[in-house]
């Protein structure tokens, strides 16, 4: 038995030396961890159980016969994140580019598959030049098993990816289709095609890092939730996001301890709105008051004007969206549409309560966003609104104008709580727009217009620019006074803790994508 025993372990040994010290170096020597390095600063210590070690590639085509390297290019496996079970996969660029053969697909929709039984998260780390070049189309079946189990495990446990690398061609889609998209500024890039094509089907010259680099698909493309400035940073914020996201869509979601502190009052909500209804304020400030400790934003960077992001408040994680008043007004234009109904849908999936801040001055108007589709896109906010069945509640702080009230989770779409400030403005749209319109002919007659017109919006605003006629509908809950914002969700979500809401039987719904 000895001998076998030590036979076992000299292959372990073989198989965890993977492409050798060389390959190692020279992926240091990119400012870049191995594999299994990555895989110890994601895990809690000593809690990493690998799977399929020994499995290696069975090609033979192009000289590949002579790479035979046991794991072949990606390890997996599962471990613990503070505790709580994960599945693991994680491309060994040190084995043939990471490039993903028969088998390295095999390995990773093994793991899926296990995970979607068991019911808890599959966190991929992808650095790999894409499809094994050598294999041809068994490779791009592998990527196509991948993205169906992506796509099947959608909503029933969470999937991040994290990009430490090249992730090119079809690859990106597997990260495309998980919930969070995690890269790191200078060393990772996501394209469809590389800066070669580009340059040769459109003539444009581009870096890898303009075209596909960590910032742009924080800031352009929306494509990558998480950036930062080195691996470790970024690793230790994959484990961060797991402190507010369940294991599975019927696990509970992550509580904190929370003991009440006095009266939960934050005096200084009672002074952060200016009192020029123009003039902006920092939403962050706000919501800094609110919650327990740290915001964990997502998308920080991409569609500043809505905000969105995980915190605890009472100790519970709740996903918070809320308009920005200091970037463009706040307004609802088409990237902003699409973060946060995507935002709002994760948390519905997962069973996230939703807090939804709102100062909104309407939907963006121009050219450019209508012909790109603010309709349809807008509608995307709308629909994942409508449709969230968890414990929704607004508080208005400011303007509600027009499509955009309806749309931040108002009474009328199944808010379960809606709260106004004394300084909501809540109506069709703002007052000098308003009087423009519907007083055009007198203003036009009058012996001085310019004082009509003001006399106009002076009326407009005493009679519509207050929270009291939606009050006196029943549309808004309570008008509360900003200092007992906190104590009031603390309430709210405390009493919706068991709410129970569902959506007629379908198949499933046609969101307009
Ligand atoms: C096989 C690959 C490979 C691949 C890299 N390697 N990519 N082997 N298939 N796709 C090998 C290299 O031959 C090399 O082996 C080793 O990995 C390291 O690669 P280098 O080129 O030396 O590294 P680097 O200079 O850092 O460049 C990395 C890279 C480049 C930018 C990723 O390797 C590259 O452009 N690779 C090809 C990318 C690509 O076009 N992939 C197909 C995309 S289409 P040796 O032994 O020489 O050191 C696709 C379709 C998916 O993926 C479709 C799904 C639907």
């Amino acid at each position: 038995m000895k001998n076998k025993i030590d036979s076992l372990l000299e292959k372990r040994e073989e198989a965890l030396r993977g492409a050798g010290e060389e390959r190692i170096k020279q992926q240091h020597e990119k400012g870049k961890l191995t594999a299994r390095e990555r895989l110890e600063i994601l895990l809690d210590p000593d809690t990493f159980e690998e799977t399929d070690m020994f499995v290696s590639q069975r090609s033979t085509d192009f000289g590949l016969e002579k790479v035979v390297i046991p794991g072949d290019g990606v390890v997996t496996g599962f471990g613990k994140i503070g505790g709580r079970d994960v599945a693991v996969f994680s491309q060994d660029f040190t084995v043939l580019g990471g490039s993903l053969s028969e088998t390295n697909a095999e390995k990773i929709c093994k793991i899926m598959e296990t995970a979607l039984r068991i019911g808890i998260p599959v966190i991929g780390l992808n650095d790999s030049g894409g499809a094994r070049i050598q294999e041809g189309v068994v490779s791009l079946g592998g990527y196509a098993d991948i993205f169906l189990r992506n796509t099947l495990a959608s909503g029933v446990i969470p999937q991040i990816s994290v990009v430490l690398g090249p992730c090119a061609g079809g690859a990106v889609y597997s990260p495309a289709i998980t919930d969070f998209v995690f890269m790191v500024r200078d060393t990772s890039y996501m394209f469809v095609t590389g800066p070669n094509v580009v340059r040769t089907v459109t003539h444009e010259v581009v870096t890898s890092e303009e075209l596909g680099g960590a910032d742009t698909h924080a800031t352009k493309s929306g494509v990558a939730h998480f950036v930062y400035d080195n691996e470790v940073e970024t690793l230790l914020n994959v484990r961060r996001l797991m402190e507010y996201i369940p294991s599975n869509f019927m696990d509970p979601v992550p509580k904190r301890n929370y003991r009440k502190k006095g009266k939960e009052l934050r005096e200084k909500l009672n002074s952060l709105i200016p009192e020029g209804s123009d003039k902006p304020y920092d939403m962050k400030e706000v919501i800094a008051e609110l919650i327990d400790d740290d915001f964990f934003e997502v998308h920080a960077t991409f569609a500043p004007n809505i905000i969105i992001g995980f915190a605890h408040l009472g100790g519970q994680s709740i996903g918070i969206v809320a308009n920005q008043p200091s970037v463009l007004a706040g307004v609802l234009d088409i990237n902003a549409s699409i973060k946060g109904a995507r935002f709002v849908r994760f948390c519905d999936a997962f069973g996230i309560r939703l807090l939804v801040l709102e100062d909104v001055p309407g939907f963006l108007p121009g050219t450019e966003q209508e012909w790109n589709g603010i309709i349809r896109n807008g509608a995307k906010l709308l629909y994942a609104f409508c449709e969230a069945t968890v414990p929704k509640i607004t508080v208005i702080t400011r303007k509600a104008y027009g499509g955009a009230y309806d749309v931040m989770n108002s009474k009328h779409i199944r808010g379960d709580y809606n709260y106004a400030w004394p300084s909501a403005e809540i109506a069709v749209m703002g007052p000098k727009g308003a009087v423009e319109i519907i007083f055009k002919k007198e203003i036009a007659s009058a012996e001085d217009p310019v004082a009509e017109f003001h006399k106009k919006v002076d009326d407009y605003t005493a009679k519509f620019a207050n929270p009291y006629i939606a009050a006196a509908r029943g549309y808004i809950d309570e008008v509360i006074i900003p200092a007992e914002t906190r104590k009031k969700l603390i309430f709210a979500f405390g009493l919706l803790k068991n709410k129970v809401d569902r959506i007629p039987k379908k198949k499933h719904g046609n969101i307009p994508l």
